[in-house]
């Protein structure tokens, strides 16, 4: 297995620029299934993990796929899909290859998916999914592990989300393209990944409304097809590198991203004492000498991203002053918390808050990532820390970028990737 040798404090200067987005890359690949015919060009694409195990599910269903590593191209044609069965091996690895079920249940009228498992940060339950389907007119059995779902027709309708669920959203409006007549999605998901699969699927013929708010209109249409896309930019890895420079006292400009879609981040950025300058398609950040410590409550979108709560307590670690964390999306999402205080953080969990009274330095040591964010954060404090660290299990953050080391040491730092 791979590990991170870390040398801190260096501070990161230059500029690197994102992949397309994985939280819009993984439901465009599942909703490609949808295409009838013509093939689904999407470009931009990072080679990470999680990319690799959804183009392998795509496959194994009959899809064609070629993936370009060199280029970043992917080109899917699933015109001659026969299975509709995303296995267990599959699933396991990737919860969000349940991103299939959808699609399948709209084009083919059945579905069977392995449900996915918990993972490092909660349940994850899929009841909202789940309900979704069965209230389009799908009947629903679960045996043996998995999820299988018939509908002869699905029926559009009107269905209120609980609580935002940014994939739950995503694979109810993939059923919803295809059914007999309107849905309506009450309390969706805003995500700017959420608009761009819409993008996605309006390019396939697809007649949708209202998206990036908390109601989206899908009237259902008789066949999709394939089509040209470029996803959006991948506002979490924007933000990884802008909070690394935050940490170790850089200067940096991320091409790529729209500001837009990280306003909420931008602001605690600055309240931290970051000096930022939007472009159209880029963000540049001046981290000031120490950064201040700051209150982050994670919410859905556009409140601050829960996915960059670990990024943000690693800078809380060696700020000025006492931070608080709210982590309000997951119920375990504190993970990285014990590794951060082995490298000297100061930090105490009440609940689902977390407290980081800031330190002058955090000390080089051994750490292990839990999960792809957790594992990005690590990095972070790493790069800030005095001395040496060493970070394993980096298949965690290899999911979800794509050799992250090697933008890192365009930026200066002093990481190598080796293997145990
Ligand atoms: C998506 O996961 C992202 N993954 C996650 O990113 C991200 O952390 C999360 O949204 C929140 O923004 C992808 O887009 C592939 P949710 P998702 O459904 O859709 C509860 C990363 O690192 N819930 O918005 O699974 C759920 O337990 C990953 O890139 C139900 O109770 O998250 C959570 O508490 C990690 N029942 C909350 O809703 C359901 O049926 C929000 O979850 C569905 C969700």
């Amino acid at each position: 297995m791979d590990y991170f040798e870390i040398e801190g404090g260096t501070p990161l200067n230059g500029t690197v620029s994102v992949f397309a987005a994985k939280n819009a890359v993984l439901p465009i690949i599942a909703a490609s299934i949808l295409a009838s015919e013509g093939t689904t060009i999407l470009r931009n694409i990072p080679d990470t993990a999680d990319v690799r195990t959804m183009l392998s599910v795509v496959r194994q269903l009959g899809a064609n796929i070629e993936f370009d590593k060199k280029s970043h191209k992917i080109s899917i044609d699933a015109t001659d899909i026969n299975s509709c069965e995303a296995p267990y091996e599959l699933v396991k690895r990737m919860r969000a290859s349940f991103l299939v079920m959808g699609p399948l249940l709209a084009r083919f009228g059945t579905a069977k998916v392995s449900q996915p498992g918990g993972c490092a940060i909660g349940a994850r339950p899929i009841d909202q999914h789940i309900r979704g389907f069965a209230n389009l007119g799908a009947k629903i059995t679960e045996k043996h592990g998995y999820t299988i779902a018939r509908a002869k027709k699905l029926a559009g309708n009107i269905l209120h989300f609980d609580r935002p669920t940014h994939t739950g959203t995503e694979n109810i409006i993939m059923s919803a393209v295809l059914a007999e007549g309107t849905t309506v999605i009450i309390n969706a998901a805003q995500d700017p990944e959420v608009v761009d699969l819409c993008n996605f699927l309006r390019k396939m013929g697809a007649k949708i409304k209202g998206a990036g708010t908390s109601r989206i209109t899908i009237e259902g249409t008789t066949s999709l097809h394939g089509v040209k896309h470029f996803p959006i930019g991948d506002r979490l890895e924007a933000g990884t590198y802008l909070f690394a420079a935050l940490a170790t006292g850089g200067k940096v400009k991320i091409e790529g991203c729209i500001p837009e879609y990280l306003s909420v981040v931008l602001f605690k950025l600055e309240a931290m004492g970051a000096k930022i300058t939007e472009g159209k398609n880029y963000i540049e950040l001046r981290a000031p000498r120490r950064p201040k410590c700051v209150e982050i409550i994670t919410d859905p979108y556009p409140g601050f991203p829960t996915d960059l709560q670990a990024m943000a307590m690693a800078v809380l670690c060696i700020s000025e002053g006492t931070g608080v964390i709210w982590e309000r999306i997951f119920e375990s999402r504190f993970l990285h918390v014990m590794e951060l205080q082995r490298l000297g953080a100061n930090i105490t969990i009440l609940g689902d808050r977390a407290t980081v009274i800031g330190v002058d330095k955090l000390e080089g040591a051994s750490v292990m990532a839990s999960d792809i964010r957790a594992g990005a954060g690590l990095l972070i404090a790493a790069l800030s820390a005095r001395g040496k660290s060493r970070i394993s299990r980096v298949y965690h953050i290899d999911r979800g970028y794509q050799r992250i080391e090697e933008k890192l040491v365009c930026l200066g730092a002093k990481i190598e990737r080796k293997s145990e």
